[in-house]
């Protein structure tokens, strides 16, 4: 087993995990000495493309971001969503699972469900490809508005049992999104593996944001992302200054200039 997954296995009661997303090199250098995991997701469907879902997303998308991630990931584990229509069957998923890690030189996939797709997360794993879970709201299945999930008896069961289900084929980690607080405590504490919470409360063994939405470059409102930065208005700040001293001739001096 790849040794940053293991690192990541032992953290599970002793210490919180930390994951981000990105999609490109620069940041991913900024973020890297801080995370566990840096996770390229597909998400990048709706924060980069203004997609209205992540099922627009594609497969070459996904491979150039990780490529740009891969050469900012020193430390993290990195792992790439596989977008929607991509792991429709075991022959396809194995195929493209595959190209994304050689292609991107990540050390883990990502996809989305339980039970639907227990044969297919079956079948990687048994391919040798490191899987983690994503329970929860799952983005590539949404239509219309995102609800919490967890609050109906038989949503909550569904949920468990998946989530027991991924583990013991062999997922390395789930993300829980979106789960009700009380359910996320019971799955993390009957899991022998890390839960990683997106709106699931304090009790799942990691946290993860998209990391857009955390340093307000994304203005996004949602209910569980706190917003830790104000880049979108530093950058504005920045294109602000430059017109004022490009249109004053105070930019640029003979310090950047040839002579
Ligand atoms: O696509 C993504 O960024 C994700 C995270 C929100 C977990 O799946």
């Amino acid at each position: 087993m790849n040794s940053k997954i293991i690192k990541i296995l032992k953290k599970k009661n002793k210490s919180k995990i930390i994951c981000l997303t990105t999609y490109s090199k620069n940041v991913a250098e900024a973020i890297d000495p801080y995370t566990d995991i840096i996770l390229v997701g597909d998400s990048l469907g709706s924060v980069l493309y203004n997609y209205p879902t992540t099922r627009k997303v594609t497969l070459e998308q996904m491979i150039e971001h990780s490529k740009s991630a891969r050469l900012g990931v020193k430390n993290s584990l990195m792992v790439v969503d596989m977008p929607y229509r991509t792991y429709a069957n075991k022959r396809i998923a194995l195929k493209n699972a595959k190209r994304i890690m050689n292609e991107t030189k990540c050390d883990a996939i990502k996809i989305e469900g339980g039970s639907s797709i227990i044969k297919i997360v079956e079948y990687l794993i048994k391919n040798k490809i490191p899987l983690m879970g994503h329970l929860g709201i799952l983005p590539q299945s949404v239509k219309g508005k995102f609800k919490f999930k967890g609050k109906k008896t038989k949503e909550r069961n569904k949920i468990f049992n998946d989530a027991k289900l991924l583990q013991d084929k062999g997922v390395f980690s789930i993300v829980l999104e979106c789960v009700e607080t009380t359910l996320s405590k019971q799955i993390t504490k009957s899991l022998k593996i890390p839960t990683i919470g997106i709106g699931s409360s304090q009790n799942c063994d990691g946290q993860v944001l998209v990391l857009d939405d955390l340093i307000g470059l994304n203005e996004t409102k949602t209910k569980f992302v706190k917003k830790f930065g104000r880049v979108k208005k530093n950058i504005s700040q920045a294109a602000k200054s430059f017109k004022k001293e490009v249109l004053s001739k105070k930019y640029p001096t003979k310090k950047y200039s040839y002579n």
